[in-house]
């Protein structure tokens, strides 16, 4: 059995998908979500599932320490980003080298990078007029968004498709491949 930790800094509706599907699990278990944000819907999402969450502060993250004890007192063994908005600290990084994944809701390299995430990503899909869209979901190194891939998956744009459109479809993508990706890595 692997423990994997959520880290999320919105409403947390991804958060939500991984754990019920694990909920029987025999392969993964998801006993702590952390997010940097005390102020988000995915506190209450999860608690209601009975899962814990722990805030931490800037601080805290860059230096290490807090988020670090944290991971260790759930013996966490693997991380799932799911809409978390900062940066991966260097510390988080050494104490997890390639145990870190991603889900960004675009087609990487496109539409990666600083600045580039929520909504922001599916109004510059619509901008440059892409005919599709996706998900892609990769490991985390030093690089926004430049960590190894491990999958993909498309969905179509229509010319008449508004950012909310997109997010909608790329959100359906999210729910049905990010678990069964991350049981495959883990099993
Ligand atoms: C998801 O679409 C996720 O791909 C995106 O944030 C959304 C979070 O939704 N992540 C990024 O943009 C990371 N760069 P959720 O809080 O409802 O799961």
């Amino acid at each position: 059995m692997k423990n994997i930790a959520i880290f999320a800094s919105g409403s947390g509706t991804n958060a939500e998908n991984i754990i019920r599907y694990f909920t029987d699990s025999e392969v993964v278990k998801v006993p702590l979500v952390l997010s940097n944000n005390r102020k988000v819907g995915v506190h209450e999402r999860v608690n209601k599932l009975g899962i814990p969450s722990f805030v931490f502060s800037r601080e805290e993250f860059v230096e290490g320490r807090a988020v670090l004890d944290k991971l260790a007192e759930y013996a966490i063994d693997f991380i799932v980003l799911a809409g978390f908005m900062n940066k991966i600290s260097d510390a988080l990084l050494q104490a997890f080298p390639s145990k870190i994944i991603n889900i960004h809701p675009a087609l990487l390299p496109k539409h990666g990078g600083k600045g580039m995430y929520g909504m922001h990503v599916h109004e510059a899909v619509v901008a440059d007029g892409d005919t599709e869209s996706g998900i892609t979901i990769h490991y985390i190194n030093e690089n926004y968004d430049e960590g190894d891939i491990i999958f993909q998956a498309t969905c179509p744009v229509a010319p008449t498709d508004t950012p909310e459109d997109v997010a909608t479809k790329v959100h359906a993508l999210e729910y049905a491949h990010y678990p069964q990706v991350i049981e495959k890595l883990l099993r």
